[in-house]
Order: structure tokens, then C-alpha cells, then sequence
């Protein structure tokens, strides 16, 4: 496949460029930022030096908002998959709900829209893969079971602005796909959606509220002796390690369009506690590691998600697993942590 990456400096973005390579696809990269600017420059980095030709494919520094450079972009490309990942995080999206909506709902829809104008190369429609979140669920009154499950079929009540762009964006990727009435000049846009949990790599993310996990492993990472993270100990969310995450991105946007039954899909993989997270690292270290508990605003946003994510739909249609559980993911995360603060 011919995909781009919007967003693709980002915590997913900078690794998805590579896991595109390796499996046999052609990615082109754009960011907001320059790449020596980028949180995920060193992951970047290391997938340039190890497939030729993926560097001259990081495109000019171009930002969502700019919405006629998007689409002219887009045009220009005209990429048969679309990885859109230009996002603010839940913490940083509550401090800038305005910011949030224009970042996560209209750079959604001016890429949807610049991909109406342009079939594949097969005739088929272009295809968008676009992350939702464990934060499109919110409490529901009366349903205690749907914060305690994470429910495929919702009822989805976010309380952040984060989780409501979420939930308009698989709204919008339901339209793009189905209720779009296809003019000349104008088609549908076969849009996939993945609900992750808190994703854990050796990228630092920017404003989440599920950064304390990756907060415990660089700490870890690190050899520090203590640490003090924003949640209560028993705080439990769904988590997983970036490898699968990015072979759930891939999969998902492979997958026979015949085969899908949905726009959107949970994706799970483990649910650990912070103090599990904790102990898990604790370990593997050889030195003492105090983890302070000082909740803050962001547990509010933690205690509103759903504490398993159901997947049953993933598994059956195109054939979801996860590979790593926390322990697999702790040991991957340290050694890697530790190589990425090596750089
Ligand atoms: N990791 C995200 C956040 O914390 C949740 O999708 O905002």
C-alpha cells in the first residue's frame, strides 16, 4: 500500500513508518513539527538508517489546521491508506478543549474530505485508519457494566473533550463509509477505527492521562530509586505495548473490507493496576524503586474509563491477538527505555 502518516512525529507515527516498511508498504510521513522537533525523532531515525529510501519520504512540516495545505497534499499523493494520527491527549486536550476539537475533529474531517475526491488505483475506496480510545466510554447511569467491560457495541458517554472527539470521529468514519451519498467527483471514504488502551513504548507520548504507566518504566529505565506518579494505586485502565498496536494499525487497514463488520473495534490486550505496573518493574531492578501515589485531576479522567476493553469482534473478523501481556511488555519496555535514553 501507498499510505501517508499524518502525524507521524507523534508516540504511533514515529514507529508506524518502519512497521509499514516491514511489511512490505511504502509510508510517506508528515508532522506539524519538524523532525528534529519531534517526540519521536529517535524512533524516526532508526527506521531511516534501516530502510533506504524512507527519509526522502518525510514530507515538509505541514499542521492539520492548515486545511488547504492538507487537502492539497492529499490530492497531490492521493495515498490509497490514510494513517490519521494528528491528535492532542486527553490531559492536554481538557487544558485546550477548543484547540482539541479543531486538532481531533476538523483535521479528521479535512482529510476525510480531501479523500473523497480520489478512488485507488483498484477502484476501490481510499481507506482511513484513524486510533479511538478507552475515553469515548465514560459512566452511564444504570450500567455499571459498561465501565467494568468496555462493551464493543458502547453506550459511549465520554467526560473529557478528548473522548468526544473520539466518539464524533468514529461517527464521521461511520458516515464516510456508508451514509456518504457518492456524486461525480465525490466518493466514499472506507474508514477503520481502532479503541485502544493506554499504549506503552519507548516514545515518550505527550498529555495523556495514561502516562503514569509510561512514567513508571522510563523511571525504571532510568535507575531512579522513586517516583511519583498521579493515580491511586488500585487504578486500573487497559494498556498495551506499541508493537501490538501497530500490527493491529497494519492488520486493520489489510484486512478485505468484506471482511469487516464495523467501522470501529476494541483492541485489548492486558489490564494491570498502577501498582501492579509498579511491581512488575520493581523486579526487575536491582536497586530499591519507591513509587509515590499522588493523584491528581488526570485520575478523574482514568476512574471515567472502562477497566477491560471487549475485543471478541477483532479477534473474529480479521483476526486480532495480542502478544504481549505485562510481563512480556515489561521486559520489552525497560530494555528499551533504556536504549532510547541512551541515545
Ligand atoms: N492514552 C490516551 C490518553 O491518556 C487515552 O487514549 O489520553
Amino acid at each position: 500500500m501507498k499510505a501517508l502518516i499524518i502525524g507521524a512525529g507523534g508516540q504511533i507515527g514515529s514507529e508506524l513508518a518502519g512497521a509499514l516498511e516491514a511489511a512490505g508498504h511504502e509510508a510517506w510521513m508528515v508532522d506539524h513539527q519538524p523532525l528534529e522537533k519531534c517526540a519521536g525523532r529517535g524512533a524516526l531515525e532508526a527506521s531511516f538508517a534501516q530502510y533506504p529510501g524512507l527519509a526522502a519520504r518525510w514530507l515538509p512540516a505541514l499542521d492539520v489546521l492548515q486545511a488547504d495545505r492538507l487537502a492539497a497534499l492529499i490530492a497531490d499523493l492521493r495515498p490509497d491508506t490514510v494513517f490519521h494520527l494528528a491528535a492532542l491527549l486527553s490531559a492536554t486536550g481538557e487544558a485546550n478543549p477548543d484547540l482539541c476539537w479543531r486538532v481531533n475533529v476538523d483535521g479528521l474531517r479535512t482529510t476525510l474530505e480531501a479523500m473523497t475526491r480520489y478512488r485507488r488505483p483498484d477502484g476501490a475506496d481510499p481507506v482511513l485508519v484513524c486510533p479511538s480510545s478507552i475515553a469515548a466510554y465514560g459512566p452511564v447511569t444504570g450500567r455499571p457494566d459498561v465501565l467494568e467491560r468496555g462493551p464493543e457495541e458502547g453506550p459511549l458517554e465520554p467526560t473529557t473533550m478528548y473522548g468526544v472527539t473520539k466518539v464524533v470521529a468514529e461517527r464521521l468514519g461511520a458516515w464516510y463509509s456508508h451514509q456518504l451519498k457518492p456524486t461525480a467527483g465525490r466518493g466514499r471514504v472506507d474508514t477503520r477505527l481502532l479503541r485502544f488502551p493506554g499504549l506503552l513504548s519507548a516514545v515518550p507520548p505527550g498529555g495523556g492521562s495514561s502516562d503514569y504507566a509510561n512514567e513508571l518504566f522510563f523511571a525504571g529505565a532510568r535507575g531512579d530509586q522513586a517516583v511519583q506518579i498521579f493515580v491511586r494505586p488500585d487504578t486500573r485502565i487497559p494498556f498495551m505495548h506499541m508493537d501490538d498496536a501497530l500490527r493491529s494499525l497494519v492488520e486493520l487497514a489489510e484486512a478485505p473490507r468484506a471482511r469487516l463488520t464495523r467501522t470501529t473495534y476494541n483492541v485489548g490486550a492486558c489490564y494491570p493496576t498502577a501498582e501492579e505496573i509498579a511491581e512488575a518493574v520493581r523486579r526487575r531492578l536491582d536497586h530499591p524503586f519507591e513509587v509515590r501515589y499522588v493523584p491528581d485531576h488526570r485520575q478523574a479522567f482514568v476512574d471515567s474509563w472502562p477497566r477491560r476493553l471487549e475485543d471478541g469482534a477483532a479477534r473474529s473478523d480479521w483476526g486480532w491477538s495480542h502478544r504481549l501481556d505485562l510481563e512480556g511488555m515489561t521486559d520489552r519496555l525497560l530494555h528499551d527505555c533504556r536504549a532510547s535514553l541512551a541515545r
